[in-house]
């Protein structure tokens, strides 16, 4: 297959839907269909199906991005992008007939209007999360339809495997993982190792509080991911991979699986791909939940069937990744923006962003936001920005206090400094990181001294156990803020806490013990007087 054999298919695919120009779209991805979307798309289907609504169809979609405003529905044009959409908010089942007309008609319907011009939509860019929200996740020739697989059939025809790294290296794209370690010198290391067999990894373990950005590009739109796993085996010489992601997601789950079957069945996904002599094949490994587990040498033992421990490094996975060979491990996101680079080019993505953070990203807005949910924005973009116009600001007229970036490894960003742009290294001056993409908002409400003991208490029960820093470390750390949060704590027993931080930091086995004390340190830099205030000589 070459890259006009791929329109043949997308137009024969148009052709087959040549008479739909009003699709009405449902959003079905978690969010949503925990809020009543699936009654909603059986009662538009039926509705559709049983009158006369020539020219219209109904059609399961991802995330739109507003999720809490959801059950969402969208009308549009044929494959129209999201901002040229009638989107209705809030729907119920019993809503459909007036959708149904209003679909017929074209007359915009005031009652559950969400308008797209509202900051939360006009203020994105959307790269990774294109296709979602107008991509059914379940249609391979949809995907095609919308240009997907095209990237990865040039590549894989018209391209060498280093002019494919040279395009990501160009493209300036950091992983999204947490790290930010730069993607095209990770793809060029595997790809030097002289091994005859490697493999790729797609980390989608997401184990962050507060975070659901993977799980929802998983459940909007998979064949993206694979598109960006197939090209990264291409460029390193890889013949096999992995998904690794939580069996709490069963949804992203069913519809990877969903993506795998069909990418193989087109041939895209197996032996010969576009009769090349490229081989690949993708399995779905699920973890069991452990936050642990998205370490990345602790995901691979997990992979190899071991105890999902982390090991030091070196090796790194690089040299010596899954069952001893090299393998590249990459997020999600990374992956996903791996088909837009190689379409577009490497120089336009290094257009977008910051001078050392390229591109977009995607951010999973929660807490005390109005407008919770799924956003994508250029790197750089001030936090107030996300927060306040993108976001909504704050619900039921209450202050903003902090926002906690980076999850257990991150920390809490005060009202002083939103007007920092959010990148990889705007965010670690401030004591906290981008990680990869969680932003829980907290109100006035808030306490920061409980804030501190809910992270620590997360690492505490996630701590794998194997270094006596991170499992003896993070314990005494929780007992020492609940403690201080019940105001049985003294000044020494913060002293001692601040001096347990930096121990546990220096001295843990993996990122998850050395980064533990952060939400503590950023808590106690930015809001000490809460601290203080509870000591007991104060209290007394
Ligand atoms: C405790 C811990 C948990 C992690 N969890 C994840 C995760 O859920 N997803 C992820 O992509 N990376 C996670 N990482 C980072 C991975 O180890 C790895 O750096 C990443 O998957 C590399 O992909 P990237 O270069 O595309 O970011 C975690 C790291 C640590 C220390
Ligand atoms: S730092 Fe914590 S999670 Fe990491 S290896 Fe040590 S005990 Fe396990
Ligand atoms: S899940 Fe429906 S808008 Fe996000």
């Amino acid at each position: 297959m070459n890259v006009d054999d791929l329109e043949e298919l997308a137009d024969k695919h148009r052709e087959e839907y040549a008479a739909v120009k009003t699709e009405i779209r449902v959003c079905t991805a978690a969010s949503c269909q925990s809020s009543g979307a699936l009654p909603v798309l059986e009662a538009l289907t039926t509705g559709c199906d049983a009158s006369d609504h020539a020219g219209c169809c109904v059609k399961q979609v991802g995330c739109m991005g507003l999720c809490s405003a959801g059950p969402l529905v969208a009308i549009a044009a044929k494959d129209a992008p999201l901002d040229q959409a009638q989107i209705y908010r809030d729907v119920a089942a019993t809503d459909a007939p007036e959708i149904l007309t209003s679909a017929k008609t074209g007359t915009p319907m005031e009652r559950l209007h969400c308008p797209t011009e509202m900051p939360f939509f006009a203020r994105q860019q959307r790269i990774v999360l294109e296709n979602s929200g107008i991509v059914d996740p379940n249609s391979f020739k949809g995907y095609v339809a919308l240009g997907g697989y095209h990237a990865m059939v040039h590549a894989l025809t018209e391209m060498t495997p280093a002019e494919v790294i040279a395009e990501v290296t160009t493209s300036g794209l950091r992983g999204r993982g947490g790290g930010g370690y730069p993607t095209g010198l990770k793809w060029s290391t595997v790809a030097k190792m002289p091994a005859t067999q490697k493999y790729v990894i797609c980390n989608a373990d997401e184990g962050d509080p507060g975070a659901f950005m993977d799980r929802a590009i998983l459940e909007s739109d998979p064949h993206r991911v694979l598109e960006g796993m197939a090209m990264a085996a291409y460029a390193i010489g890889a013949n096999k991979g992995f998904v690794y992601i939580r069996a709490e997601y069963p949804l992203a789950v069913e519809r990877l699986k969903t993506a795998i079957r069909k990418a193989k069945r087109a041939g895209f996904i197996g032996h010969h791909i576009c009769e090349t002599e490229f081989n690949f094949d993708i399995e779905i490994r699920l973890g069991a939940g452990a936050f642990v587990c998205g370490e990345e040498t602790a995901l691979m033992a997990s992979i190899e069937g071991g105890r999902g421990q982390p090991r030091p490094r070196p090796p790194y996975p690089a040299e010596s990744g899954l069952w001893g060979h090299p393998t590249l491990i990459n997020n999600v996101e990374t992956y996903a923006n791996i088909a837009p680079i190689v379409r577009e080019g490497g120089d336009w993505f290094a257009g977008i962003g910051t001078e050392r953070s390229k591109g977009t990203k995607v951010f999973a807005l929660a807490g005390a936001i109005c407008n919770t949910g799924l956003i994508e924005v250029p790197m750089g973009t001030p936090l107030r920005d996300i927060i306040e116009a993108i976001g909504g600001g704050i619900p039921g007229g209450k202050a903003f206090k902090a926002v906690q970036t980076g999850g257990p490894s991150g920390g809490c960003i005060p009202e002083a400094h939103l007007d920092i742009p959010v990148d990889y290294d705007s965010l670690k001056t401030l004591g906290t990181i981008m990680g990869s993409g969680g932003m829980i908002v907290m109100d006035e409400t808030s306490s920061m001294v409980e804030v501190a003991r809910f992270f620590m208490e997360f690492c505490m029960s996630e701590s794998c156990g194997k270094c006596i820093p991170c499992r003896a470390g993070t314990a005494q750390m929780h007992g020492l803020l609940d403690r201080i949060v019940k105001g049985e704590a003294g000044r020494q027993d913060l002293a001692l806490l601040e001096e347990l931080c930096e121990v546990v930091q220096a001295t843990s086995l993996c990122g998850l013990g050395q980064t533990a004390p952060n939400p503590v340190l950023s808590t106690l830099r930015y809001f000490r007087a809460e601290y203080e205030q509870r000591l007991l000589e104060q209290a007394a």
